[in-house]
């Protein structure tokens, strides 16, 4: 099946990434607000083991660092992560497609997980699969899982943004938050969500329901 997200997408970004999401506008609207507000949720405190996956650059992870965690990254293209290792000298990495399995040295539990910006790159049924794995073998008992990313309330939403987007509209699977609550739900996943910016959001995963 052809990829349509491939790495190699992401590794010609890596160079110009950090100004990318510099500009307030769609899809980037509020990143620095999602980013803040993925990290109120996180609650990090010094010491937690925290995992930031498709960590891009570090942007995120870097927020868990200041705040004295134990920070892991995982992504799949070597020149993002070449960014995150420079602003990001003692955490752990590794290059790896999150579709599959975590690398043996990720066979652990965090205390939170977190991603942003990732998720839209797959489709539903996808990003459920993820999240039931991460949530079933990957969190501590008190642990959770923070995913801020594209998101719009409903279609409606999205249809909005889409018409003000223009020629910045790149169709991508952009998380609708009703659908997603009812199948996270469904998926047996206890989610709440936020709406951060028109086109952003943030879900919180406390386990399963
Ligand atoms: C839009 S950037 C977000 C980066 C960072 N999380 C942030 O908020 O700035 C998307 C990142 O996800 C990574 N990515 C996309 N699909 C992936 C996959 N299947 N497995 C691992 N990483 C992936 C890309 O390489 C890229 O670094």
């Amino acid at each position: 099946m052809t990829d349509l997200f491939p790495a190699s997408d992401f590794d010609d970004w890596a160079e110009t990434y950090d100004a990318s999401v510099a500009i307030d506008q769609f899809p980037f609207h509020g990143y620095p607000d999602v980013l803040a507000q993925i990290v109120t949720l996180a609650a990090p405190r010094p010491g937690l083991s925290v995992l930031d996956l498709g960590a891009g650059t570090g942007n995120l992870a870097v927020l868990f660092a200041r705040a004295g965690c134990d920070v892991w990254c995982t992504d799949f293209s070597e020149p993002m992560l070449a960014k995150a290792r420079r602003k990001l000298p003692a955490a752990h990495f590794a290059l790896h497609d999150l579709r599959a399995p975590l690398p043996a040295e990720f066979e652990r539990p965090f205390d939170r997980i977190v991603s942003a910006y990732v998720f839209h790159h797959f489709v539903l049924e996808e990003k459920i699969r993820i999240l039931s794995s991460l949530a079933t073998h990957h969190l501590s008992p008190e642990g959770r899982i923070v995913i801020g990313d594209v998101v719009f309330p409903d279609a409606a939403g999205r249809e909005r943004v889409r018409e003000e987007a223009g020629e910045a509209w790149d169709e991508e699977f952009y998380w609708l938050a009703d659908e997603s609550l009812a199948a996270l739900k469904e998926a047996g996943i206890r989610a709440e969500y936020r709406q951060v910016s028109v086109c952003a959001g943030i879900f919180h995963i406390t386990g399963e329901a």
